[in-house]
């Protein structure tokens, strides 16, 4: 089920502390992160793993990679997923040692290999030309492939990558020999990656790509070449819907496990969760602007739209919403939640039923922790949202909303337009 938060005389609590007073000192639109939480996912899919076999958790940063975050993750001892030379560089900022993070890039620039080669990041080769380009731009480098499992799950076409024809990964005819080619190119082989798509809730295509991934592990070894580990990509989903059901991290991974381990010498697991760790660590709190009888339909206005959390128009996405201020009361109707960009596309969600909602109340968006503001953007000219960190019943200000000035910082007007 769904993580609820705590209701205290109708107010929503995260972390200890009321969102309201978080709206009211910090101003919205803010996405407020309970830390305990962010700590107990991480704990969670490292335990249920580690107890089967050696496990590195490579969080996929792409979800959220703000500094404080990463910190939390660091602290944790968690390993991170990147996949730019951006996040490589984020997470290196916050503290995380080369070592510990694996960079898998799709259509990588010769100028960007070079760039994370000389942090001493592991690369996870997607095709055989960038391996190509990376023996001479880096040789003797440490890599793994990303290889095309022909399976594929997520909650949307446009988030699943592992099926045959993917733009993402060596396809499977040519995985054997890629790694006999890498061998004599001279590189450090580490491992083997797959990543089946993002959001899936079922743990059946998760044993389908494993037992493809064991099967060219074994295939790989007859070429005479060992590999230390075996990375599953990330993918775990999580409930978005109240009722919905969790996905069984644990019966996933003693099934997984005892896979990798039947049937072949691989020590190490990797598992690159994004969404898990995330996800349902964070609201996003938009505070009621305007309210709209439009006849067939009410709108609920507020200060976020598709700038501020894209996925429901992107994706069609459901998040859950909930008025912070009026937790448990009685529900009068059905509304749109909607936001100040200029199109119709534009809502956070459709047909709720809400407490009688009025302008300023504050409308709490649950899991946007994964994707949400990492996928933010100035659309119709408006700043990125601030951010808010929650303690034991502590807020701190971890991101600073961005300023109209900072709109234009790299701009140029040339001399004749002046
Ligand atoms: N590893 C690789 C190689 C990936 O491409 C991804 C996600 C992950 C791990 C993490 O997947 P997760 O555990 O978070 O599902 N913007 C979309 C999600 C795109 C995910 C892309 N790759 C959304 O908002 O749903």
């Amino acid at each position: 089920m769904m993580r609820e938060f705590d209701n205290v005389d109708g107010v929503m609590m995260i972390g200890g502390k009321s969102a309201m007073e978080i709206a009211d000192e910090f101003g919205t639109p803010v996405y407020v992160t309970d830390e305990q939480r962010l700590r107990e996912n991480y704990r969670n899919v490292h335990g249920a793993f580690s107890k089967y076999m050696d496990t590195r958790i490579h969080y996929a940063c792409k979800a959220n990679t703000n500094l404080s975050i990463l910190r939390i993750l660091e602290q944790e001892g968690s390993g991170i997923d990147a996949v730019s030379i951006g996040e490589v560089m984020t997470c290196l900022k916050a503290g995380f040692t080369p070592d510990r993070i694996m960079y898998t890039g799709v259509n990588v620039s010769n100028e960007e290999l070079k760039a994370v080669a000389e942090t001493g990041v592991m690369i996870n080769l997607d095709s055989v030309s960038e391996m190509e380009r990376l023996a001479r731009i880096a040789p003797g480098h440490a890599v793994s492939f990303r290889i095309t499992p022909g399976i594929g799950s997520g909650h949307g076409d446009k988030v699943i990558t592992g099926k045959k024809g993917s733009k993402f990964g060596i396809p499977l005819n040519d995985v054997v020999k890629t790694y006999v080619r890498a061998k004599e190119l001279g590189f450090d082989i580490r491992g083997i990656h797959a990543h089946i798509g993002s959001g899936g809730q079922e743990v059946g295509p998760f044993m389908d790509m494993m037992d493809v991934l064991t099967g060219l592990v074994n295939d790989i070894k007859d070429a005479g070449i060992d590999l230390e580990f075996i990375d599953m990509g990330g993918g775990i989903g999580v409930p978005y819907q109240p009722q919905e059901q969790e996905m069984d991290v644990n019966e996933m991974a003693m099934n997984l496990t005892d896979m990798v381990m039947e049937n072949t010498d691989i020590g190490t697991i990797i598992l690159e969760p994004g969404r898990y760790i995330v996800c349902d660590t964070t609201v996003l709190l938009t505070r009621v602007v305007d309210i709209k009888d439009a006849g067939t339909k009410k709108y609920v206005g507020c200060d976020a739209g598709f700038n501020t959390l894209i996925r429901p128009a992107m994706y069609d996405s459901y998040h859950h919403v909930a008025l912070a201020n009026r937790m448990g009361k009685a529900c009068t109707d059905k509304y749109d939640v909607v936001g100040p960009i200029c199109e119709s596309g534009d809502y956070l969600a459709h047909n709720r039923v809400l407490p009688d909602p009025q302008e300023g109340d504050v409308v709490a968006i649950y899991n946007a922790g994964a994707y949400g503001f990492s996928m933010s953007s100035n659309y119709n000219s408006r700043p990125l949202c601030r951010e808010v960190l929650v303690n034991d019943g502590k807020a701190d200000l971890i991101r600073e909303p961005e300023t109209i000035e900072e709109l234009w910082r790299h701009q140029r007007i040339p001399e004749r337009l002046l």
